[in-house]
């Protein structure tokens, strides 16, 4: 067999870093020779996913979750193995060579139509696009852009186009190449007439900002008028298998880098506001959709940073969201500021602050004087008790924390519940006792999951199966398979009908032609089969730290188990085949050599030093 069926596969993985790919994603943290992180996959709070840059791989200690670049980009964007090729080519500068849409049977119904959806929405973008460049129909969307002094360089970046003063723009477009409706009326830029007449535009007449996901794919539009008579004043696409208004966050691909390299993310509050902070050079801003910002959000922020900063027009609509988002931040590890322009400046959003002479020194000197959220509140209700007397105030604070702890604050994990009890302390000047006593008794008041103080426990290890043990160690030790020998065919019989049976046959295969199992060379076998190669991942992992990559620890689990496989094959071809009941006893008695039982397994000492998680 070819080692690798598809040289592009290999070529984007030599031209790409798992660390750097990963870490576009999450924020990783050097450890040892290893990289560890918050795991994308489940919801947690502690870092429990390793990157192995001298693997190529990643695995989840805590949900199993593992694989290489492209399984990473595949989960973490919902992409078809092919999108995600694709998607690290382009990042690595690679062109690829085999054009071929190959669609596997892992790119099920769902996956193929979100491509479907991504394709019309990326045509729909060309298309308006164009529109702003036409002569005729993109005249009014231009004048409406040099009026609110957007630069040309923001206009490329943001892609923005412009939708024509026309009922039947898209759809006659659409149409003159043939292409299928259906789609575009899924994504909402197309209604059904109830006239019975076909179809008509949804965006008529607007200037069109593409709205993308955090790598740049465009997932939905919004579109915003051009004769100030129009109503509404912005039109969005529909939520759609690849739109949830509610996860998205306007600008976040542009933002990326800034908010990872800064730590920190500004969230706006419209499409102008962000598009003005990156002119002015302020880069880590994005928006959310008109809408308050979600539990999504915070999740999708808290990978790439530890602050987040709501920067608000007035005072008004901050107080407002400052009450809702202790709800989504008091239990999430990331920290969370508000700031208002009110107090900085008259001007009614940062678009309209940064056309000003000095803007962007007053939009940051605001930024600067973000006050954290528990202190924003707190000083919010001390400015309401500027005249009440001490036993008014202490009910008020009495309140506060109740409401704290009725909102989630309770279920924080331990350290950031210390961590926040200490600082309302201070803020209130009550002792860390009383504050911890009144936000327990507002958590016993909130209904659903009560406070337990305890944290998810991680999922147990899967008993493994001694022949499984076998694989593992040998793609720990790729070469080890050549010194097999006799044992080989012993393997191959164990496995046979099993679900090991796929990674026996690609490691077999492997083993005979290239003379080593090398886990990526495995991965791409398994993944080109359709087979489990997640699986591959999760063993080889699973015992490399349980025996702390020792070569001589793992040749000696590797021979334990080699002796058993012996042992028990002799014993049951040792009796000869009798009746089917003898048979039947047999295989169950080779089933429970094999099976599920630890006891088989050697104990392994452990290594002074060592960081797996089961030391
Ligand atoms: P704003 O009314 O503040 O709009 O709404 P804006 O972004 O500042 O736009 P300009 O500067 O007046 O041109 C804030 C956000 O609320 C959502 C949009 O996401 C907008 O950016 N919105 C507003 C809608 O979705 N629909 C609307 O009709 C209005
Ligand atoms: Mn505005």
């Amino acid at each position: 067999m070819q080692p690798n069926g598809n040289d592009d596969v290999q070529r984007v993985r030599d031209a790409s870093d798992i660390v750097r790919v990963v870490g576009e994603h999450i924020e990783l943290k050097a450890r040892g020779r290893e990289y560890l992180g918050i795991c994308p996959f489940h919801d947690d709070k502690k870092p429990s996913m390793y990157v192995v840059p001298n693997k190529q791989i990643y695995h989840c200690f805590s949900c199993g979750a593992g694989g290489d670049i492209f399984t990473f980009v595949q989960d973490f964007h919902k992409m078809t193995f092919r999108e995600a090729l694709k998607f690290l080519a382009d990042r690595a500068g690679v062109k690829l060579e085999s054009r071929g849409r190959r669609r596997t049977a892992n790119d099920d119904a769902e996956s193929v139509s979100r491509s479907v959806l991504l394709e019309a929405n990326e045509l729909a973008e060309r298309f308006f696009k164009s529109i702003l460049r036409h002569a005729e129909h993109g005249q009014s969307a231009r004048e409406l852009i040099e009026r609110r002094g957007i630069s040309q360089e923001m206009v490329d970046a943001f892609n923005i186009g412009a939708a024509p003063d026309m009922w039947d723009g898209l759809r006659k477009f659409l149409e003159s190449k043939q292409h299928n409706l259906e789609p575009f009326l899924n994504l909402g830029l197309l209604k059904a007439s109830d006239k019975g007449q076909g179809p008509y535009d949804a965006q008529r007449n607007r200037l069109v900002f593409p709205i993308r996901d955090q790598i740049g794919r465009v997932v939905a539009f919004g579109g915003r008028r051009i004769n100030d008579e129009d109503e509404p004043k912005y039109i969005n696409s529909s939520e759609s298998p690849v739109f949830d208004k509610s996860a998205t966050l306007f600008g976040l691909d542009l933002a990326n880098r800034a908010i990872q390299k800064e730590g920190v993310a500004v969230i706006a509050e419209g499409y102008t506001d962000v598009i003005a902070c990156h002119q002015a050079g302020i880069t880590n801003v994005v928006a959310t959709l008109g809408t308050a910002l979600t539990p999504k959000h915070a999740t999708l922020l808290q990978r790439l940073c530890h602050t987040v900063v709501l920067l608000f027009d007035g005072d008004e609509a901050g107080q407002k969201a400052a009450d809702r988002a202790a709800e989504v931040f008091l239990t999430l590890p990331i920290d969370a500021k508000i700031a208002t322009l009110a107090g900085h400046t008259d001007a009614k959003d940062p678009d309209e602050l940064l056309k000003r002479e000095g803007g962007s020194g007053v939009l940051k000197a605001a930024l600067d004087d973000a006050t954290e959220l528990l202190e924003y509140r707190i000083e919010r209700l001390r400015a309401r008790l500027t005249n009440a007397g001490a036993a008014q105030t202490e009910r008020a604070l009495r309140d506060e924390f109740r409401d704290l702890g009725r909102l989630g604050l309770a279920s924080a994990d331990k350290v950031r519940w210390q961590f926040i009890i200490r600082r309302l302390s201070e803020l209130s000047g009550l002792n860390i006792d009383t504050v911890a006593e009144l936000v327990r008794e507002g958590a016993n008041r909130r209904q659903g999951p009560d406070f337990s103080g305890a944290e998810a426990e991680p999922q147990k290890r899967k008993h493994r199966t001694s022949t499984a043990e076998i694989l593992g160690c040998l793609l720990a030790m790729p070469e080890r398979w050549i010194g097999l020998e006799s044992n080989e065919a012993l393997l191959e019989a164990a496995c046979r009908g099993t679900e090991l049976w796929p990674l026996f046959e690609v490691m077999k295969e492997l083993a005979h032609s290239t003379g080593r199992t090398d886990l990526n060379a495995t991965v791409d076998q398994l993944r080109q089969r359709d087979a489990n190669h997640r699986f591959a991942v999760e063993l080889e992992q699973d015992i490399s730290r349980r025996h702390s990559e020792s070569a001589d620890q793992l040749n000696e689990t590797l021979a334990f188990c080699l002796r058993n496989l012996q042992q028990h094959s002799t014993t049951v071809e040792a009796k000869p085949a009798g009746s089917t009941a003898d048979r039947l006893e047999q295989i169950k008695a080779q089933k429970e050599a094999h099976g599920p039982n630890t006891r088989l397994l050697p104990r392994i000492r452990p290594v002074s030093g060592s960081q797996g998680p089961n030391s």
